[in-house]
């Protein structure tokens, strides 16, 4: 089943067709998605829904800190105490111990980094519980843990180091903690896996093979052949043990399916349709388009990118729609193009609009605590191990 949005989009961008979620009903803490926000929503016609957000906020005053990653909505973003991307809304999240009530919109292991970040009598709430991440499920605890018995069966598990990007659930994060690993974000992958590499001889990588890949050979120096692609859906993960015993790099293959949607024709046109072009795309991108890009980066970075570049330069961008377009109209005096002909949201980092931030914002307001993201103790545990060791990365 498919759905069109109607858009205001640049000359000669077709809106793509987005695939409608099937939804259960409330939540289901073992998976990023297919649940349904339980709320009486107001209205998306509401005239009044910017002055409500508004006033629910300053009922709230200092007891609520709203964090905003940059995939969010422009309605969504204008309401942050704090936008970035997944690595500074960590740490902000951390650095907020007077908020009692930290609203995150993004999406739900953000959510869940949230909660295992803050302390107990602070209480972090998702808009809408329906915000998850594909990627992220694309790696189950039971699937990651045959996987390290097939990792011991080889022989190697005592020498493998699991890096896990942050856009994994809490239950992985707490795989990772428990086996001597740390997390990562596009910000600091590198800095995790020369870490990694000082503690054991091989990492497995989960769930983002364009990650682990992108940075082992563009930034680490290793080669393709030093890395081996571990399929959860085969037996062995589809490798011999030779492969394992042979490979540095184990990635799992997990994949973000907005950041997918680029290929090298994208950029071979974009180049020939703007001559001087500069590409710059997200290191989720394939290692093919990463490749032929000119500068390689998380959602800050190509922020940053952006402001310190030249008036006039022409920039093509590789990431999520609503931040390329928030790019484009900060920076009028640059030419900004999104890298691809079709539109790219993230449809779940989406689905937190401006009815769902009033209805938490109001629903808080009267006392009424909605959408919490808890992690229970034990897997709290241990992901913090994990996610404090990636904040003391040097
Ligand atoms: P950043 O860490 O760059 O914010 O990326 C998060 C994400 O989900 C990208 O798809
Ligand atoms: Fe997940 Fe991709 Fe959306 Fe990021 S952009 S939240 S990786 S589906």
């Amino acid at each position: 089943m498919t759905a069109t949005h109607d858009l205001d989009l640049p000359p000669g961008v077709q809106p793509t067709p987005l695939a409608l979620l099937m939804l259960g009903r409330a939540s289901d803490p073992r998976s990023e998605r297919g649940v349904e926000c339980p709320g009486d929503l107001p209205s998306p016609s509401d005239p009044d829904l910017v002055a409500r957000a508004r006033a629910a906020k300053e009922r709230l005053g200092d007891r609520v800190f709203i964090l905003g990653h940059h995939y969010q909505r422009d309605e969504v973003i204008d309401f942050a105490d704090v936008t970035g991307d997944s690595f500074k809304l960590a740490r902000e999240a951390a650095a907020r111990p007077g908020a009692s009530y930290i609203v995150f919109c993004g999406v739900h292991f953000m959510a869940e980094s949230a909660d295992i970040l803050t302390s107990d009598d602070q209480q972090v709430i998702l808009p809408d519980l329906a915000a998850g991440c594909s990627m992220a499920d694309m790696a189950t605890s039971e699937q990651v843990e045959e996987c390290w018995d097939v990792l011991a069966d080889a022989g190697i598990a005592d020498v493998t180091v699991p890096v896990s990007y942050m856009n994994s659930s809490a239950d992985i994060k707490a795989f990772t903690g428990r086996n001597g690993g740390t997390i990562c974000t596009s910000s600091n992958a590198e800095r995790a896996l020369n870490w990694a590499f000082e503690q054991g001889e091989k990492v497995l990588f989960l769930p983002d093979q364009h990650l682990g890949r992108n940075t082992a050979v563009l930034e680490m120096g290793l080669t393709l052949d030093d890395c081996v692609l571990y399929n959860p859906h085969k037996p062995g993960g589809g490798l011999t043990r030779e492969q394992l015993r042979a490979a540095k790099m184990i990635l799992w293959r997990g994949h973000c399916s907005v950041h997918g949607r680029f290929d090298v024709a994208s950029v071979e046109d974009v180049r020939a349709r703007i001559p001087g072009v500069n590409v710059l795309v997200h290191p989720e991108c394939r290692h093919e388009v990463v490749q032929a890009a000119d500068y390689v980066g998380s959602t800050e970075y190509i922020i940053n990118t952006l402001d310190a570049a030249e008036p006039g330069s022409a920039w093509a961008i590789g990431t999520e729609l609503n931040l390329v377009r928030r790019v484009a109209a900060a920076h009028p005096d640059k030419q900004v193009v999104f890298l691809d002909k079709t539109v790219c949201f993230c449809s779940t980092m989406n689905r937190i609009d401006l009815p769902h931030l009033v209805w938490t914002l109001e629903s808080l307001a009267d006392g009424n605590v909605v959408n919490r993201i808890r992690v229970d103790a034990e897997t709290e545990k241990f992901a913090k191990v994990a996610l404090d060791r990636m904040l003391a990365l040097p």
